[in-house]
């Protein structure tokens, strides 16, 4: 009963005979581990398009309601939690391993001929999948999520030229609000996908067309003259059957990676959601998610007057680098005779990791949870000065500045601050701030700003 009807579907359709055919074409014999990072970044996305779509059952994309029906997902919903958690970790794992898997096929120049556009479409599948965890972060608007689109809004509203026009683009208007979340909705859940699902198969098909790459030897360069009769050549002596003899460490390491990803929702959940975005609060310092982190840190720790340069000519010349890359389609594939190749992706990853480091010790943006000071740094009973070391700390003077320890790193250090500054100076700069400093003249009453110079001026 069950041949006839395959013998069926397969007669009227052929699409039996082409998975068997794809499954069974020769691949080059020893490829090993490092080949399954691809297949793995694509089986991230198909657990993305999946959870998605549970989660959008429920999720509001309306800036009124966003934010409690993620509470409701998280809090209430039947597995909601999960969900939510494989979602974020799935995201996680997509951007990891789409980085593995291009570092791994410059790494073995599989971008060489005739593979060229194989690169082109990962390429951009891999600015596709930065675009759609850039898109994500926002759905959760919370205020760090809310924070950093602003932010990146305004990065890239610095780029001469263009920029005013990206920053409106991204923003759907001139402030972030309602149509913001509209348009990262749309993008996120329907626009980007279909491109990726597009790309993906452009790409799937490529590598059908010109096969796995097989592994780089030194000493046999590639010449386009030659490549495919030797490659079909090592097919017909030593090709093996994609499926089982390849594909079986894909499934290994995919179900490996799911599990995973299935694991850390269990135990460790989802990102908690923060404090809904509120546009008074002028004090915020977004921390967006960790794949972005290491660039917030690098603009945050840039000197002022490089921040332009950087915000220009750091995407371009990431473009342009992969763009470039497949110009240089001839020649030696064993990192072995491509030093700088190997030095370059080191590089990379360690300018990544260590920013990344520096974004998550983030010295540089208040801290928040800052706690009052005790009595003990204090050190009197009277009333003014009491009041004053207590509005240091509620309004919010000492998320940035430190008093004893106690303290963000983020202003200069106001332990002694009486010594170098007379109660006038502390006055003018509590009125008008500074740079990076907030003016606190309409926030704070005379006998405020006056109890607060009170405290201070006991610090020398
Ligand atoms: C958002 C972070 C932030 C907050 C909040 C903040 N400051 Fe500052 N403050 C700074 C920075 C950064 C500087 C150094 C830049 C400058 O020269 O203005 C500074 C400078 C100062 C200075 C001069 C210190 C010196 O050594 O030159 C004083 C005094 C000061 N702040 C007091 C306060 C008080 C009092 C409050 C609360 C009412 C406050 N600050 C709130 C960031 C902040």
């Amino acid at each position: 009963m069950l041949d006839t009807l395959l013998g069926w579907i397969d007669d009227r359709s052929g699409l039996i005979t082409a998975t068997r055919r794809v499954l069974q074409h020769p691949v080059p014999p020893r490829t090993g581990w490092w080949y399954v990072f691809g297949s793995a970044t694509g089986l991230a996305f198909l657990l993305q398009v999946a959870t998605g779509i549970a989660l959008a059952t429920a999720y509001v994309p309306s800036s009124g309601q966003a934010y409690d029906s993620l509470r409701f997902i998280s809090e209430q919903a039947l597995l909601g939690r999960f969900l939510r958690g494989m979602h974020y970790f799935g995201a996680s794992a997509m951007v990891l391993l789409i980085g593995i898997h291009v570092s791994r096929t410059y790494l073995m120049a599989a971008y060489k001929f005739p593979r060229e556009l194989n690169w082109l479409t990962g390429a951009v599948l891999l600015l596709l999948t930065l675009a759609l965890a850039f898109t994500g972060q926002l759905l959760r608007w919370d205020q760090t999520a809310v924070w950093s689109v602003i932010v990146g809004a305004a990065q890239a509203g610095r780029m001469p030229i263009v920029g005013e026009q990206i920053a409106r683009f991204i923003l759907a208007g001139d402030t972030l609000g309602g149509a913001t979340l509209s348009r990262f909705f749309a993008f996120h859940v329907f626009f980007i996908p279909a491109l990726v699902f597009l790309l993906i198969g452009v790409h799937l098909l490529l590598v059908l067309r010109h096969g796995i790459s097989e592994r780089p030897k030194a000493g046999e360069p590639v010449d386009p003259a030659t490549y495919r009769r030797r490659y079909d050549e090592l097919l017909q002596r030593e090709g093996v059957p994609f499926w089982p003899d390849a594909a079986w460490r894909d499934v290994v390491f995919g179900a490996a990676m799911v599990s995973t990803v299935a694991l850390l929702a269990v135990i460790v959940g989802p990102p908690d959601l923060g404090p809904p975005p509120d546009p008074s609060i002028l004090e915020a310092y977004p921390r967006p998610d960790w794949y972005f982190l290491w660039y917030f840190a690098v603009l945050a720790m840039a000197p002022q007057h490089l921040e332009t340069i950087i915000i220009v000519a750091g995407p371009l010349v990431f473009g342009a680098l992969l763009l470039l890359v497949p110009m240089f389609n001839k020649g030696e594939r064993s990192v072995r005779r491509r030093p700088m190749a190997a030095l370059l992706v080191v590089f990379i990853w360690t300018m990544i990791l260590v920013f990344w480091v520096a974004g998550e010790r983030a010295d540089w943006s208040p801290d928040f949870d800052a706690a009052p000071l005790p009595a003990q740094v204090v050190r009197s009973t009277d009333p003014t000065i009491v009041a004053g070391a207590k509005l240091f700390h509620d309004k919010g003077c000492e998320f940035c500045h430190a008093v004893a320890g106690y303290g963000g790193k983020r202003g200069p250090d106001l332990t002694d601050v009486a010594a170098r500054m007379s109660p006038d100076q502390i006055t003018g700069r509590i009125t008008n701030g500074g740079p990076n400093m907030p003016a606190y003249v309409r926030v704070l009453t005379s006998e405020e700003t006056a109890a607060i110079v009170a405290f201070l001026n006991t610090r020398r």
